[in-house]
């Protein structure tokens, strides 16, 4: 498993904790920035890693800002990111087995450090479910394909 990572400044210190915690776990990873916390902008880092992910060089992203909310929004305008913000186990493995999610958003000024890594393993660790779930996929897709250009 492949994991592309990416934030913005107010996510950047628990973006470090999480590739700590990947490494722990010997799950290969690559930071794609930004790699201070001085200011920039979110929706830059959405770009870089949900270009990696659809483009499937990576099999899942994780992504951190302030709230999660505008890098999430960010990388779901990339066709073929399903991007969820999570903030409860609960929603990070519902947003795997039923969303067939494939980058997870995270907030560092919402969560807390011990609560965002069981959120990281529990999405990582959860499995589409397929079936029902499947068709409704199809239909993200298809309304992906009627509002491209
Ligand atoms: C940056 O101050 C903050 O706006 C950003 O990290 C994020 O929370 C936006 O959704």
């Amino acid at each position: 498993m492949k994991i592309a990572l990416g934030s913005d400044h107010a996510g950047f210190p628990l973006k470090r904790e999480i590739m700590e915690h990947l490494k722990t776990k010997n799950i290969e990873f690559k930071d794609f920035g930004t790699f201070s916390e001085d200011s920039c902008d979110y929706p830059d880092f959405a770009e870089r890693v949900g270009e990696q992910v659809a483009s499937k060089n990576y099999e899942f992203g994780i992504l951190v800002c302030g709230t999660g909310i505008g890098i999430s929004i960010s990388a779901n305008k990339i066709p073929g990111i399903r991007a969820a913000l999570c903030g409860d186990t609960f929603s990070a493995h519902a947003s795997r087995e039923h969303n067939d999610a494939n980058v997870l958003a995270l907030g560092q000024r919402v969560v807390g450090s011990g609560l965002a890594m069981d959120i990281v393993d529990t999405f990582l660790n959860a499995e589409f479910q397929g079936g029902r779930h499947k068709k409704r996929i199809d239909k993200i897709t298809m309304i992906e394909n009627k509002y491209s250009k």
